[in-house]
């Protein structure tokens, strides 16, 4: 057991699970992406484990983006202001887009990202988030593709982080309250 783990309350996804549930759902993605040259775009930080497997999981032809966002600034609630930390690097005007997220909470990250993408000229943008948490919504977005559905726990590991901690795990478990002082 190591010093990240005795932080964890219990596992909501172990490894295997997650290896899983990411080639089923790749899969499904390469029978609705094949033909359209899609541009995966990871949303910086959380989902750059996601990424690296989602990707691997859609033996489409694609390529691949990156986009940084700040909006938590180390709380565990949505500020609610989305800024854009590190921009995409190409012209995405008619590209199939799929933005690839670690979790969709309040929705207040995809809502600006889908808005701002469709801005740029992108023909279609589809949501493919691992972690979907519909109590916690307060736009009108919703996830083309969704891993798991989860409760409203604090959620660290395979990405996703406290305080930048934990983002190695390599499985999803909810954090002790003590550990963010509750
Ligand atoms: C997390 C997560 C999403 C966003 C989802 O990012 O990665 O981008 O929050 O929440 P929302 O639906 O309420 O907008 P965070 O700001 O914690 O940054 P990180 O990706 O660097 O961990």
């Amino acid at each position: 057991m190591s010093v990240m783990d005795r932080d964890i309350l219990k596992v909501l996804f172990t490894k295997e699970e997650i290896a899983q549930r990411v080639a089923a759902l790749g899969e499904e993605m390469r029978q609705d992406l094949e033909g359209k040259e899609p541009l995966f775009i990871s949303v910086l930080r959380g989902a750059f484990i996601f990424m690296a497997d989602i990707t691997r999981a859609c033996q489409v032809p694609c390529d691949v983006e990156f986009i940084a966002v700040s909006s938590y600034q180390n709380a565990t609630a949505s500020s609610g202001v989305v800024k854009i930390t590190h921009d995409i690097q190409q012209d995405i005007s008619g590209r199939h887009l799929v933005v690839i997220e670690d979790i969709l909470d309040s929705g207040n990250t995809l809502a600006f990202l889908r808005q701002y993408f469709l801005t740029k000229g992108a023909a279609s943008v589809k949501i493919c988030t691992l972690l979907d948490k519909p109590s916690r919504r307060t736009k009108a977005i919703h996830a083309d593709y969704v891993g798991f559905e989860v409760p409203d726990e604090f959620v660290v590991g395979y990405g996703l982080d406290y305080a930048q901690k934990y983002r190695n795990l390599p499985y999803i478990g909810v954090l002790k309250p003590e550990v963010y002082g509750q």
